[in-house]
């Protein structure tokens, strides 16, 4: 049944992409999404040491005889990496799937794409920027309304208004996302003209994603408004599950705070303590609006199987109500 411009060009059965997910995006969650039909992405950022990018990769291929994509990171990080370093070990390792997200298109890195004959999606969250990388040359583009958990950007673009303004603006086949967590939230984006939808949050809440059962159990507890947007004011708009880390970040940006003060709730290091040892107010964690959506922790297939099922019996309603053939 399912079968759009993105299921054919990554090879992938059904059209849902598992998003990046920084420290928690490792070979045997990956390989999980890929072996359920989904196209899982390994983080590279997570690598200081491009060789152990290169452990994962061999790692998640053993794990996996399916399709999966490594994303590069273009958000600004203290000690960015050589992203050309990173592009090499993947292409020597064979992944034919790369994804960028950040705060701009990779035009440096376009003609490297191009020369490892890889297959490469840019995420972003506006028109003009999927405009622009379809421009470079890129094979698709994700787009994620601001719903979605992790970084927002500065244009504040709910999904439903987003995914068919890009669907008008580019010719490219369009990933969309931000709230899906479910069979309704993926015939949606099906339906406003994507090819695929892409979907984070509701992997956190899958026993093989790699965070603690307390921060699970907790997620499973949160609603529609348990998220907000922080770090704006220092131009990485993110997000997030409203924990105290959370509360005191904004309490610290409201009154003009800097950087520095807000670095210890929000670190890479203080998420990576909080998904270790279940501690709920180690670190802050991103996450949708869409995560009081699901209620249970279950298997990366059955979620999948899931979102299909349900989104087919919707098409089947759809029929009831002279909607669909
Ligand atoms: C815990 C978590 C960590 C994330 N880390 C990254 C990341 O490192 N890079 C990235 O491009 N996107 C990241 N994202 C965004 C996802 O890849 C995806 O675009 C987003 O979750 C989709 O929206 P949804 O959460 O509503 O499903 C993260 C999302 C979550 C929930």
């Amino acid at each position: 049944m399912f079968k759009t411009r993105i299921t054919e060009l990554l090879g992938i059965k059904y059209p849902i992409i598992g998003g990046t997910m920084m420290d928690l995006s490792l070979a045997p969650f990956v390989a999980a999404i890929s072996n359920a039909g989904a196209l899982g992405i390994v983080a590279s950022a997570i690598f200081k040491d491009p060789e152990k990018l290169r452990l994962e990769i061999r790692k998640t291929r053993e794990l996996t005889d399916k399709p999966f994509a490594v994303n590069i990171n273009l958000f600004p990080q203290l000690m960015p990496p050589d992203n050309r370093v990173f592009l090499d070990v993947i292409s020597a390792e064979g992944v034919r799937i790369v994804e960028t997200s950040g705060h701009q298109a990779p035009e440096g890195l376009v003609a490297l794409f191009k020369e490892y004959g890889m297959t490469w999606i840019h995420k972003c969250v506006g028109v003009r920027y999927a405009r622009k990388v379809a421009s470079l040359g890129a094979d698709a583009v994700t787009v994620v309304g601001y719903e979605n958990g992790g970084a927002t950007g500065i244009l504040n673009i709910t999904t439903l208004v987003l995914v068919p303004s890009v669907i008008d603006a580019v010719k490219i086949p369009v990933i969309g996302g931000g709230g899906v967590a479910d069979g309704r939230g993926l015939y949606a984006v099906l339906s406003l003209g994507a090819e695929a939808a892409i979907v984070g949050s509701r992997f956190v809440l899958s026993e093989e994603c790699p965070v603690h059962r307390n921060l699970k159990n907790a997620l499973c507890d949160a609603d529609e408004l348990s998220t907000d947007l922080i770090m704006f004011t220092v131009g990485f708009t993110h997000r997030v599950w409203m924990n105290e880390p959370a509360r005191k970040t904004l309490e610290i940006e409201k009154r003009g705070g800097t950087l520095q003060e807000i670095l210890p709730y929000v670190s890479g290091e203080a998420a990576r303590k909080m998904y270790k040892t279940g501690d709920l107010n180690a670190g802050t964690i991103s996450v949708s609006q869409a995560i009081g959506i699901p209620k249970k922790i279950m298997p990366v297939k059955d979620i999948v199987e899931e979102m299909i099922e349900q989104a087919q019996a919707i098409h089947k309603r759809m029929a009831t109500i002279g909607m669909a053939g």
